[in-house]
């Protein structure tokens, strides 16, 4: 949810800036900005639209100055504007600022700053910290104790940087994420929301840890500064370790189609998972008055069914919460309680907030992140890196899978299967990759795509094990093709959803070889009865069915198997409709905000 990066170096700070920005396009597109301090002037370039449109830096037309900040803005106050663009200068021009956060209590302050006779250039929450330092500054602070003074007046998770015509950085950071990188070459520093968008450059990493600032002068001296206290805080270099920093479409037309396709190995590497930490989650688990999973979006759906695993696989009376509507658990929660939070970039603001509460009741969390030094990992008692490498397109796919696989193999610990779990996701594993080489297979999902481009709405059913998939299935079709989708519990179909079964509809019915599979097809044969054209996904064609997605898949890890057909169904839609694959309208990738 937005992404900030600046560079003090050798180089040209607006190419490196840019590249950034490009890099960090996944956190928010719809308009970027930069500012460049060169001869004790700022200059800044702002433009509605995708920074990786920008086929050349020299369109900007700005200075080659070698200190430049840059923002790339997912709108929440004010619209889609070169305007509201980021970074927004101080009237005197003495500091760009860009924010990636909400400040929770804009109204009050824009309101005070507004009666005080201030005029604002843009609508946005971000100027409203422009003015709070800058009644800081005149009164007769100087910029750091500004800053810090300015971000105590902020509620809300709020991170932000301003450069100075000097070339003096500042970043402070409150909620979203914020790295240092110190560069190949000497005096080479990056900061960035996300370390990926400049791991090939740099040898040693910082964290900033939530109420930190870090401040790097002129000169390019680094220093670290408690943002309450303004006490000097020690900077402790790691040296970067990733094994997969490459950013590259490795041949895909799209990073999504790319993505799909390592799901084999991503579902591999869950059984490489250290042992001792599944049997200690398995134990915390065991223990626990209380299981509760947690998560937004995607990982919400891979939420659920991880509790759905954990009820059937493991008889654990495991809920699934939703991010955003976990509030009223908190009340509910006891320390003997254990709170599962799969997560892909592990800084979901509406994940993290129930997460760093819950932990303050003696809950213990566990994680299960793709991103490395995440927030969640941090927070958590116990945590898991999926290592499934970068998932650059906005839709998530095979970080979902991962995380339903590892969902099922904590499951297997819990009941004390743990090498059949990864049998059975090794089988998996296999299963997938021979459909993703079935040629024949990958062109039937294209004509589909092809005959479902024309529909207003696409329905989804199934029920147990399939049920969270073919939600998760619901997302991936909106994100990837715009139109209406929805997924019915096929028992519940007769309660209410089949009042929209008629001529042509399109529904897509997931079996697998289990009990309630005669439940479905029945659902499938009331829909077909109606007119609705029935899609199967099953080992199998079925008399319901007038077409049928063949997967060979059986047993609990159907789920695994079954939604990748679903995923690549929503990619090629996406292809057909003309849309955006990699960056859906109006999403962003990592949401660290409320
Ligand atoms: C956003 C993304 C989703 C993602 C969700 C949670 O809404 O668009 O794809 O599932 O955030 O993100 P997380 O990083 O916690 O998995």
């Amino acid at each position: 949810m937005c992404g900030i990066f600046a560079y003090h170096g050798q180089d040209s700070a607006v190419d490196q800036v840019v590249t950034g920005l490009k890099r960090l396009e996944y956190r928010g597109y719809d308009s970027w900005g930069v500012a460049v301090a060169t001869n004790q002037e700022l200059s800044v370039f702002k433009q509605v639209g995708k920074v990786t449109q920008v086929a050349d830096e020299a369109e900007l037309g700005l200075p080659k100055g070698q200190i430049a900040i840059g923002h790339t803005r997912w709108a929440t106050h004010g619209g889609v504007t070169q305007a509201n663009a980021h970074p927004h200068l101080a009237s005197d021009s003495s500091f760009a600022l860009a924010q990636n956060g909400v400040v929770e209590n804009f109204d009050t302050l824009k309101a005070a700053q507004l009666q005080a006779g201030e005029n604002f250039k843009s609508e946005t929450d971000t100027e409203v910290i422009v003015k709070l330092i800058e009644a800081e500054r005149q009164a007769g602070k100087d910029l750091l104790t500004a800053v810090r003074a300015a971000h105590q007046k902020l509620s809300g998770r709020n991170t932000i940087i301003l450069i100075t015509p000097d070339g003096e950085i500042i970043a402070a950071r409150q909620g979203s994420p914020l790295v240092i990188g110190f560069g190949n070459s000497e005096g080479e520093v990056f900061v960035s929301s996300d370390v990926l968008s400049f791991a090939t450059q740099v040898k040693e990493v910082v964290t900033v840890d939530n109420g930190q600032v870090v401040q790097v002068s002129p000169a390019g001296e680094v220093q670290l500064f408690d943002l309450k206290s303004g006490a000097k805080l020690e900077i402790k270099r790691e040296p970067l370790q990733l094994d997969q920093p490459k950013i590259d479409k490795e041949g895909y037309e799209h990073f999504m189609l790319k993505e799909i396709h390592e799901t084999p190995v991503v579902i591999r590497q869950v059984s490489t998972q250290p042992i001792d930490r599944l049997t200690q989650a398995a134990e915390l688990i065991k223990q626990a008055h209380s299981v509760y999973t947690i998560g937004s979006g995607t990982a919400g759906m891979a939420a659920a069914q991880i509790a759905y695993y954990l009820r059937s696989v493991a008889k654990v009376p495991a809920v699934s919460l939703v991010g955003a509507d976990a509030n009223e658990y908190l009340e509910l929660f006891t320390p003997e309680d254990v709170l599962i939070a799969p997560s892909q970039s592990g800084e979901t603001a509406d994940v993290l907030e129930i997460l760093e509460q819950a932990k303050e009741l003696g809950v213990k969390i566990i994680s299960y992140v793709n991103m490395p030094a995440s927030s969640m990992t941090k927070l958590a008692d116990l945590s898991f890196l999926a290592g499934a490498g970068p998932e650059i397109c906005v839709m998530s796919t095979k970080v979902f899978t991962s995380q339903i696989a590892w969902g099922y193999l904590l499951a297997k610990a819990v009941a004390g299967q743990t090498a059949d779990g990864q049998a059975a996701l090794a089988a998996v594993a296999d299963s997938v990759q021979a459909y993703l080489e079935d040629s024949t297979a990958m062109t039937q999902l294209s004509n589909l795509a092809q005959q479902l481009s024309g529909a207003k709405d696409i329905f989804l059913m199934a029920k147990g094990q399939l049920f969270q998939v073919m939600r998760e299935g619901m997302v991936k079709l909106i994100e990837g093709s715009y139109k209406h989708a929805h997924a019915i519990p096929a028992g519940d179909l007769k309660h209410y959803a089949i009042t929209l079964m008629e001529a042509g509809v399109p529904v897509l019915v997931a079996v697998a070889d289990d009990a309630v599979r005669s439940d479905v097809l029945n659902a499938a044969h009331e829909v077909k009865t109606r007119g609705a054209t029935v899609i199967g996904l099953s080992a199998q064609a079925e008399a319901s069915f007038d077409s049928t997605i063949v997967m060979p898949v059986s047993g609990e890890t159907a789920a695994i198997a079954l939604v990748v057909p679903v995923q690549l169904l929503a990619y090629h839609l996406a292809v057909v409709l003309g849309n955006d694959v990699d960056h859906p309208r109006n999403i962003a990738k990592s949401v660290t905000v409320k």
